[in-house]
């Protein structure tokens, strides 16, 4: 059995205000001139899009704008922004927005590179090789992609998110600037903001290292270990004192606040694990029109009380973390304080807490259930492990 934890990340992350001003030399002095820039309509209107390629051509670099991007992308979204690459012929990709800019732009530097349909590369290690040079710039506190080895596209015929994950996914370079978050919509705050407690949260109870590395080989995650775990308990600090800051707006230390937060709960996630909430998430996503990071916020707290047998001691420590006084608390009390504490910042944040307020029908439950339980990457990174009739209860309590 092996013993020895790796650690991925972005090739190199710059972090801070103003920090796109430095994006044209950090890609020129790579020898890169021709840039394809995945962006959407809306980020154009809010003048984030300009904010970005202003430095890029100050560093006499060419851009190819494409604003096909749209919130939680399409398959065939992917194949239209690589052929519209395509034609431009790039020599790098820059994925600006959020998540779902952020993962057309890991897709498409995917295909230009190894050809194909984006389906040849879903699950995990299905990339053959290094793909074009890829930056990314989040102007959503949440995905944590822009350090991620992963990207989400919606599979529209069969309804559900299907996930591709490679190490050759990192992008090359993260420029996180918080200053593209500061006009990030009320709801898109929240959304993305408890995506990224549920990343941290998932990364600090996911199975532990030595249980998930039984068959050597290489793994979409390394489990429970001592760097992830940092990372994690700074994360979930961050959000816990930053996040209803935030979407409550104009506060730009909230923002600072929760920029950094998602980067880390980002290389905290996609080292360690997401598990049974982002499983059940992917079918809830595909069948009824709810953001990722609500469907998971709304998921998080009955994931919690499932695991929470598995995980009291961590659960203790997120109540803290998260500003709960548990002094005098037994280790039972202290982990129902987390579950607690996560209601109370979805209630503040106004994101989802029940499935029926999403239109789901009790029917559908079942078939959420028997799809989430087909992604086994995602039940063998789980603390407990679940049976299709635990995952089934877990969604009738949340509805
Ligand atoms: N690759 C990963 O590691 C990873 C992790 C988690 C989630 N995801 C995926 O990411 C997607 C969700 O991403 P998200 O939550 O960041 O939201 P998003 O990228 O879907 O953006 C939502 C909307 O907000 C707009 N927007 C974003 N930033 C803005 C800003 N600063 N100003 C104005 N408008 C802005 C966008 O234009 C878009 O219309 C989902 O598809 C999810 O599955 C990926
Ligand atoms: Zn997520």
């Amino acid at each position: 059995m092996p013993d020895a934890w790796n650690f991925h990340s972005a090739g190199q992350i710059v972090f801070g205000r103003g920090a796109r001003a430095q994006l044209g030399m950090l890609v020129a002095r790579r020898g890169l001139k021709r840039v394809f820039l995945v962006a959407d309509k809306q980020l154009e209107a809010a003048g984030q899009v300009g904010r970005v390629v202003t430095p890029l051509h100050q560093a006499q670099l060419e851009v190819e704008l494409y604003l096909g991007g749209e919130p939680e992308p399409a398959v065939s979204t992917a194949i239209d922004a690589a052929a519209v690459a395509r034609r431009f012929g790039p020599d790098c990709v820059l994925g600006l927005g959020g998540g779902s800019n952020m993962d057309l732009a890991k897709i498409v530097a995917v295909l230009l590179t190894h050809g194909c349909e984006p389906a040849r590369y879903f699950s995990f290690d299905n990339v053959p090789g290094p793909i074009l040079p890829l930056i990314c710039c989040p102007t959503t506190a949440g995905t944590g992609s822009e350090v991620s080895h992963a990207a989400v596209l919606t599979d529209t015929a069969n309804h559900i998110k299907v996930s591709t994950l490679s190490q050759y996914l990192r992008p090359m370079l993260a420029v996180v600037d918080p200053a593209l978050t500061d006009g990030c919509p009320r709801q898109v705050t929240a959304d993305s903001g408890i995506d990224a407690l549920t990343h941290a949260i998932e990364a600090y109870t996911a199975i532990d290292f030595d249980q998930l590395h039984s068959s050597g080989g290489p793994v979409a995650y390394e489990g429970r270990y001592p760097l992830g775990e940092c990372l994690a308990e700074k994360a979930i600090a961050l959000i816990g004192e930053h996040l209803v800051a935030a979407v409550a707006g104009g506060n730009q230390a909230a923002r600072d606040g929760m920029a950094l937060a998602a980067t880390i709960a980002g290389l905290a996630f996609s080292n360690c694990a997401v598990a049974l909430v982002h499983a059940l998430e992917y079918p809830l996503g595909g069948a009824v029109h709810v953001s990722h990071g609500a469907g998971n916020g709304l998921l998080l707290p009955f994931v919690m009380r499932y695991n929470l047998p598995a995980r009291k001691a961590e659960l203790a420590r997120i109540a803290t973390l998260l500003g709960e006084n548990v002094a005098g608390l037994s280790e039972d009390a202290a982990a129902e304080r987390a579950i607690g504490a996560v209601e109370r910042i979805r209630a503040a944040i106004g994101t989802p807490q029940r499935l029926r307020d999403l239109g789901v029908k009790r029917e559908q439950l079942s078939g959420f259930a028997e799809k989430a339980f087909a992604i086994k990457r995602l039940m063998d990174t789980n603390p407990r492990r679940p049976t299709q009739a635990d995952l089934l209860e877990i969604l009738e309590q949340a509805y």
